[in-house]
């Protein structure tokens, strides 16, 4: 049995950070460099309200959408979080159990600790998306594509901002290099190099550690063109996760991609980058309808998910928050805090005069410079 969860997204923080080794809370607490684009994520949300309206009969209410094939009961989807096992033994699997038993959408990370097999069964009915971190190699991610097509994944999320990862201070002062371990037990890895670095303790030898995973998210820059490779490598839909600038959004639709994820990777890349909420509204007037547009980065509540919403998101994702979930619950804690956020945007939604996602979409009635 687990004991009742906190519903408060900072008691929920708190109580995670107890029962979490220091160098497993940091990992997923912690942001790049100084933490300000982490702040900035969440002071974006103080910017802007929503103006409610009363008495609109909105007793019946249906925020159910389908977005790229996948039908969900609310526009949320928990987002690619790697190597998992360090919060729970159950790691993916839990979280994929506790999505697929709301409907919700997990998108599992290339650097999953679990196999795509293992996590594709674990998802039973629910839906299945994967989130691809480009490998240097072409056949890895030849690889990595039609494994997870042939075990039932249908939309492809892949994540342009960490092609290096961040400079994520926390992790350093612990030598602590999670990827390696998610990612080792996920690929059948063939490059002899890199396995000889995974067989090396972190703690031995950062530098060649920070080496070898560098050597797998490439470390080296990429370019569009590369996209396109991955496009002619999928045939599902097929999303780019990192888009914070308007030309970006233009660039990924003439590269043909069929939507976007406005993130700043919930500010583990670029320290002092601007709040993502403050990205929205520009790739969203840009993208005009023609693709969905998604959006994370700060989504801690219910209301959060839905100001980002009113914004003109198609969906929105979290990390953090079911990341805490999983670290204190296993399938039980990460179950709680989705049907809490589920519960709260339809609380909030149904108070602020809304019954569906057409009229959330057509609303004026959210505000910059509110409160
Ligand atoms: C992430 N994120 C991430 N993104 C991705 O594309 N692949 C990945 O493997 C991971 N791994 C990962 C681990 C941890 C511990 C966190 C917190 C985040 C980024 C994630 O998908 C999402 O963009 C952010 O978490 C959204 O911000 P919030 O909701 O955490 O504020």
């Amino acid at each position: 049995r687990v004991p009742a969860l906190p519903t408060d997204p900072a008691r929920l923080e708190a109580a995670a950070r107890r029962v979490l080794p220091a160098h497993a809370f940091d990992y997923v607490a912690g942001g790049a460099g100084s933490g300000a684009t982490m702040r900035a994520n969440r002071a974006a949300f103080d910017r802007v309200g929503l103006v409610p309206r009363m008495l609109r009969g909105n007793h019946v209410r249906d925020w159910s959408t389908r977005l790229l094939g996948t039908w969900m009961p609310a526009p949320l989807l928990l987002g690619p979080v790697g190597v998992q096992s360090l919060l729970h033994d159950d790691g993916e699997l839990a979280t994929a159990r506790a999505a697929a038993a709301l409907g919700v959408p997990a998108v599992l990370s290339t650097a999953s600790s679990h196999t795509t097999e293992e996590v594709a069964e674990a998802s039973g009915r629910g839906p299945r998306w994967y989130q691809l971190y480009r490998p240097t190699d072409d056949d890895v991610t030849a690889s990595l594509l039609a494994r997870a097509r042939a075990a039932g994944f249908t939309v492809l999320v892949v994540t342009l901002d960490t092609w290096t990862l961040g400079w994520r201070p926390r992790d350093l002062d612990r030598a602590y290099l999670p990827f390696l371990r998610g990612v080792g037990t996920a690929i059948p890895f063939s490059d002899p190099a890199f396995r000889a670095g995974l067989a090396r303790s972190p703690e031995e030898d950062l530098g060649a550690a920070v080496r070898h995973r560098q050597r797998l998210f490439t470390g080296t820059a990429w370019g569009w063109d590369r996209l396109d490779r991955i496009r002619a490598q999928w045939e599902g839909p097929l999303v780019v996760k990192g888009i914070q600038r308007a030309e970006d959004a233009q660039l990924a639709l003439r590269h043909g991609v069929d939507g976007v994820i406005v993130s700043n990777h919930g500010g583990r890349q670029v320290d002092r980058a601007i709040g993502a909420l403050s990205a929205l509204p520009g790739v969203v007037a840009s993208v005009a309808g023609r693709v969905p547009v998604l959006f994370d980065s700060g989504i801690r509540t219910g209301a959060d998910a839905a100001v980002a919403l009113a914004l003109g998101a198609d969906a929105v994702l979290v990390g953090r928050p079911f990341a805490f979930g999983l670290a204190l619950g296993g399938q039980a804690g990460v179950h709680h805090v989705v049907r809490c956020l589920l519960a709260e945007l339809d609380t909030t939604l149904a108070l602020a005069g809304y019954r569906d996602l057409a009229e959330l979409r057509a609303t004026e009635d959210v505000v910059a410079g509110a409160p």
